[in-house]
């Protein structure tokens, strides 16, 4: 199957690689890794781009917009049969709260496990593992301020993270 996506005439996903790798690991922490993640997600991304229901990018996915659902779902595919990112270095000092954060949430704060839907189980639930830390965290804040607009459940959770939650979970989970 990997090989009939690398040969599809029209390679959508070299137009990605511009920004997003054509390895799928982008240098810059402003443009997500994209290599190994879900292929359903991707797609659902791509989609909630392409009709206005996700604008927190400042219009860079615009190009995306006049895909037909063909290229997107070849993009979708090719980016996820990449193999996955290795961890980022540790950047933050409260490992153990941010862990504690992503395997059992904030019970108090009614924030639940980050891990009991970001995990393999589920196609529309993201690996977050070793994705850029600037970028989780940038996701995590628009969530919450609702810039990202794209999903009700995690702008609900995002609200009841503090900033400097935000912060050490974004780093936890990039480092693991
Ligand atoms: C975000 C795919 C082209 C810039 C994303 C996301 C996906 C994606 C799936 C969301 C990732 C996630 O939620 O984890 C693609 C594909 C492309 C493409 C398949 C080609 C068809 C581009 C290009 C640029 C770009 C050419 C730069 C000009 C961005 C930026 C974001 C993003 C800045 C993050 C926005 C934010 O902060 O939320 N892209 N992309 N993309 N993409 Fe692309
Ligand atoms: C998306 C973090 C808990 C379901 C995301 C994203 C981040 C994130 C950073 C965006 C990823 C990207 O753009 O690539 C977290 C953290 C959590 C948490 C830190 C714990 C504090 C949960 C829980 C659920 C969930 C408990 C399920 C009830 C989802 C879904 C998406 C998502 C479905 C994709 C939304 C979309 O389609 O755009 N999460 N999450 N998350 N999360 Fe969570």
């Amino acid at each position: 199957f990997a090989d009939a996506i690398v040969d599809a005439p029209d390679r959508p996903w070299e137009a990605c690689g511009n920004c997003h790798g054509v390895d799928g690991i982008s240098a810059t922490a402003h443009f997500p890794k994209l290599a190994g993640q879900k292929r359903a997600y991707i797609e659902k991304q791509l989609r909630d781009f392409r009709s206005g229901l996700r604008i927190n990018d400042n219009g860079q996915m615009s190009g995306t917009g006049d895909f037909p659902d063909h290229a997107l779902e070849l993009a979708a595919a090719y980016f996820s049969q990449l193999s996955a990112p290795s961890p980022e270095s540790r950047e933050n000092n409260n490992i153990s709260r941010a862990k504690t954060i992503v395997e059992s949430g904030v019970p108090k704060a009614g924030v639940p496990a980050c891990r009991s839907c970001h995990n393999g189980d589920a196609n529309l639930e993201p690996w977050l593992e070793a994705q850029h830390a600037g970028y989780l965290a940038k996701q995590l804040k628009d969530f919450k301020s609702g810039v990202r607009g794209n999903d009700k459940v995690m702008a609900d959770i995002a609200r009841r993270l503090s900033d400097d939650d935000i912060e050490e979970v974004a780093g936890f989970l990039a480092s693991t």
